[in-house]
């Protein structure tokens, strides 16, 4: 998500007169990147850590991280406060796709435009970078984060382990693997899939930041509505790409999802049906947090962002 692809997206133009999204998400990226990088050295075995950072260091839109920085500073928080957490959370994010690309899982060979890491590494070496990697998020969220009470680090840390685990990710992959290839999945089944597959790891990178920042609990449930929102919008869009958009515009293989008979939004509503769905949703999510005034901008243009994108 470089600043050139940004542009052109068809983000509202509201949003772009007063937002540059582009030069936001740009600098952002760029700030995740040089902390991703310095967060993992390769020592002996060099094997393994050359693993993690494969799949850490190439590329993706950084979309977690800049979301757990956006709610922190919106809410007077600062990008030191949050840029361990917000690379924790990519850490696990990244994890996430590699056990889910896995020949026990989708069995895929191309992810962020580059084959994945048990096509590089091998099944075995994957597991276990996955494992570190997700082990290193919560090492790296205690051990790094400063000017923060102690306190807030350990919700932090506590909210983080609840999105991952069965409550979260973990559960929304076993319903999605179990769901694959049925031709009578409901639309219920469906949401709680996304809700916990994508959307709990998206929330955990919204309600983070703003704990960090010491939300008070009213802010921490607008916010938490806003990121479920977004979360859906983000599933149903993925939908629709992963039958609209070319392996080169995802960096990953398209129209898996057909193939693999997953039930997906668009085999509920139709494309353009679900299209309309992610926009009210992005609409919904704009509205909680429209009362933060100009400081939500961030957020907002994040929200237009999810419709418009075409990866
Ligand atoms: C991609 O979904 C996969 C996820 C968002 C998460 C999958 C979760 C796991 C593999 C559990 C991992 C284990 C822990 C401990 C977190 P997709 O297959 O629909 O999307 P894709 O087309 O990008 O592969
Ligand atoms: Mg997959």
């Amino acid at each position: 998500m470089t600043s050139s692809s940004n542009r052109g997206t068809g983000v509202a133009d509201e949003t772009d007169t007063q937002f540059d999204l582009a030069d936001y998400l740009a600098t952002q990226q760029a700030q995740v990147e040089a902390a991703l990088n310095q967060s993992i050295t390769v020592v002996y075995p060099d094997k393994i850590y050359e693993a993690m950072r494969y799949s850490l260091m190439a590329g993706g839109k950084r979309l977690r991280p800049i979301l757990c920085l956006a709610t922190c500073e919106l809410l007077g928080g600062t990008t030191e406060m949050a840029m361990p957490t917000a690379c924790a959370l990519e850490m696990i994010h990244t994890m996430s796709l590699i056990h889910d690309d896995l020949p026990a899982m989708d069995n895929d060979d191309y992810r962020r435009g580059k084959p994945t890491n048990h096509k590089v590494y091998g099944e075995d070496i994957a597991i276990l970078a996955g494992d570190g990697l997700l082990a290193y998020a919560f090492e790296f969220v205690a051990a790094q984060t400063q000017q923060v009470s102690a306190e807030r680090v350990l919700q932090v840390i506590a909210r983080l382990g609840h999105a991952v685990g069965a409550a979260g990710l973990v559960g929304g992959q076993v319903v999605d693997l179990e769901s694959e290839g049925k031709p009578d999945v409901s639309l219920e089944t469906l949401n709680f899939i996304h809700r916990h597959k994508t959307g709990a790891l998206l929330e955990a990178s919204v309600v983070c930041g703003a704990i960090l920042a010491g939300a008070d609990d009213s802010n921490l449930v607008r916010l938490s509505r806003y990121a479920q929102d977004i979360g859906l919008a983000f599933q149903i869009v993925d939908d629709v790409l992963d039958i609209t958009a070319t392996q080169e515009e995802l960096g990953k293989t398209a129209g898996k999802d057909l193939q693999a008979q997953k039930a997906t939004y668009p085999s509920f509503w139709g494309i353009e049906e679900s299209r309309r769905q992610a926009q009210a949703l992005v609409t919904a999510a704009k509205a909680q947090v429209e009362p933060f005034g100009d400081r939500a901008k961030p957020l907002q243009a994040i929200a237009d962002y999810i419709t418009a994108r075409t990866h």
